[in-house]
């Protein structure tokens, strides 16, 4: 079964909407399977934005993402990766659809709620920097 990596980012967790995106999420019908609370180290952000390493923006939103608690979780489904995509909406939220996370949460491009991985290899990759393999759970 497909998996993703989402991160409720600093704005959405300092805002107190971890609870809301989260249950945007569950919404779409895929399933929850793992969930935890930290602070990403700098060496962490900078593996996880590493494909972004020559873009202007890579040492922003490495600071950004480190700058206080994010919430990492796993969902799994058919086609779960659109799915969450779809219900994140655009990176910029000037450009997200109406009824999206990022429209009703985000602040700004970099400030923009949530993370979610763009590719089931991109996914497998992500997930294996906030989760060991037993902390995903099948019900
Ligand atoms: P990207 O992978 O293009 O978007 P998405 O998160 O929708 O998959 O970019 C990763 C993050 O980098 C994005 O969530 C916010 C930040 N970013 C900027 O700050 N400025 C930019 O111009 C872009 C494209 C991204």
């Amino acid at each position: 079964m497909e998996k993703i990596l989402v991160l409720v980012k600093p704005d959405g967790v300092e805002k107190g909407n971890t609870g809301a995106i989260l249950a945007r999420l569950e919404a779409t019908g895929t399933r929850l399977v793992a969930a935890r609370m930290l602070k990403i180290s700098r060496e962490t952000a900078e593996k996880h934005y590493a494909v972004h390493r020559e873009r202007p923006f890579f040492n922003s939103v490495v600071e950004y993402i480190t700058s206080g608690p994010v919430v990492a979780a796993v969902f799994e489904g058919k086609d779960v990766i659109s799915v969450i995509r779809r219900a994140m909406g655009a990176t910029d939220p000037a450009k997200a659809e109406p009824g999206t996370i990022r429209k009703d949460f985000a602040e700004s491009i970099e400030r923009n709620a949530v993370h979610g991985s763009d590719s089931p290899e991109t996914a497998e990759y992500e997930i294996s920097l906030y989760f060991k393999p037993e902390d995903i759970l099948s019900y």
